[in-house]
């Protein structure tokens, strides 16, 4: 005779949520990752001047100077996500964006100016920040498609985009000469 087959009364009995009330959770863990983001860009709006009035090399100081640009577009990106979910864009305190900018800050206090040590310090402090966006946006576009969500899903790709090339740049600058100068460099 055939073992009667098992049924999960337990999972039965706690009112399973039906597939629109998980569609909606997932929807608000979404507008919430994007209120985070969204702080968290407008967080950088203000730090990356700062950056770039530390930076030592040329082109170091115009990457973020480039990049300030390209942020100010990703926060009217994001006010653009916002408008099509029909929500206003209101901003989520992101601790890691505010943590990842004092790190910034205090290789600004903790380095000489005018030195290529300040420079690797402040690649690391970039990508760093760079990573944590990458991850966010890699997350949230992977969950506008799963939402079925094709041009927000398209819009937070491009984004992505953007933050891929530039942590790019940034190895590339340490690699081609500023971690290689911060070597002649010694405490007086
Ligand atoms: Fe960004
Ligand atoms: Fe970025």
């Amino acid at each position: 005779m055939q073992k009667t087959k098992r049924t999960s009364a337990a999972s039965k009995s706690q009112a399973a949520p039906t597939k629109e009330q998980n569609d909606s959770m997932l929807q608000e863990l979404f507008l919430d990752e994007l209120r985070d983001i969204y702080w968290a860009e407008k967080h950088l709006v203000k730090a990356l001047p700062k950056m770039q009035k530390a930076a030592t090399s040329e082109e170091l100081a115009t990457a973020f100077e480039d990049h300030l640009a390209v942020t100010q577009e990703q926060v009217a990106r994001l006010e653009q996500v916002f408008e099509l979910l029909g929500e206003k864009p209101r901003g989520k305190k992101c601790e890691a964006m505010e943590g990842l900018v004092k790190e910034a800050q205090s290789v600004i206090e903790d380095t000489e100016a005018g030195t290529s040590t300040r420079d690797v310090g402040l690649i690391i402090g970039a990508q760093k920040i760079e990573h944590y966006e990458i991850a966010s946006y890699g997350g949230l576009a992977q969950v506008a498609k799963t939402l079925g969500m094709e041009e927000i899903g398209n819009l937070l790709g491009e984004t992505l985009e953007e933050e891929k090339e530039t942590d790019q740049l940034l190895t590339t600058l340490a690699e081609n000469n500023i971690n290689e100068s911060a070597t002649q460099e010694v405490e007086e």
